[in-house]
């Protein structure tokens, strides 16, 4: 079992796309452990982002992630962190698979609708910046298999 924290982004949360997202991480088979909307400032916004510091986008990104309220998430199942980055899609919308949440609601390559970590080692610290280890939850899926 591997965690990994997905963020829909604030273009996406403005356009009512939350639930739409969710449904995608749940339906891949993956569990939401924990979730919360959370309104990031300026300087937590480049906390959370801090391995981009030195990048030309990262005033802009920061700026844009503070911009409005975000849903965090930590998704938990097999190879979480891969299946994320699979279903969110390539960073730039124009780029990214049909089908991904990138290509259908991403609106540029900063407004792309949803983070997703990329390694256990920024899961372990992406997780820890939002959630207490009492604010994530264990449960079974219990789907029916065919029936959806
Ligand atoms: O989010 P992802 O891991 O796919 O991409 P990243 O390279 O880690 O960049 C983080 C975020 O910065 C992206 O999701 C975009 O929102 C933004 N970005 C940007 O505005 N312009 C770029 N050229 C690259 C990334
Ligand atoms: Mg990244």
């Amino acid at each position: 079992m591997e965690r990994t924290l997905a963020i829909v982004k604030p273009d996406a949360v403005a356009r009512g796309k939350i639930g739409e997202i969710m449904r995608r991480f749940e339906e891949a088979g993956l569990r939401i452990s924990a979730l919360k909307m959370v309104r990031l400032n300026k300087r937590q916004a480049e906390e959370f982002y801090h391995v981009h510091r030195a990048r030309p986008f990262f005033d802009s990104l920061t700026t844009f992630m503070a911009s409005g309220p975000v849903a965090v998430l930590v998704l938990e199942g097999e190879a979480a962190i891969s299946t994320v980055r699979t279903i969110m899609g390539a960073t730039d919308p124009a780029r990214a698979s049909p089908g991904t949440i990138r290509r259908d609601l991403g609106t540029s390559i900063e407004q792309n609708a949803v983070h997703g970590s990329d390694s256990r080692e920024s899961a372990g610290f992406e997780v820890s910046y939002f959630f207490r280890g009492a604010e994530t939850f264990d449960y079974d899926r219990v789907d029916r298999r065919g029936g959806g």
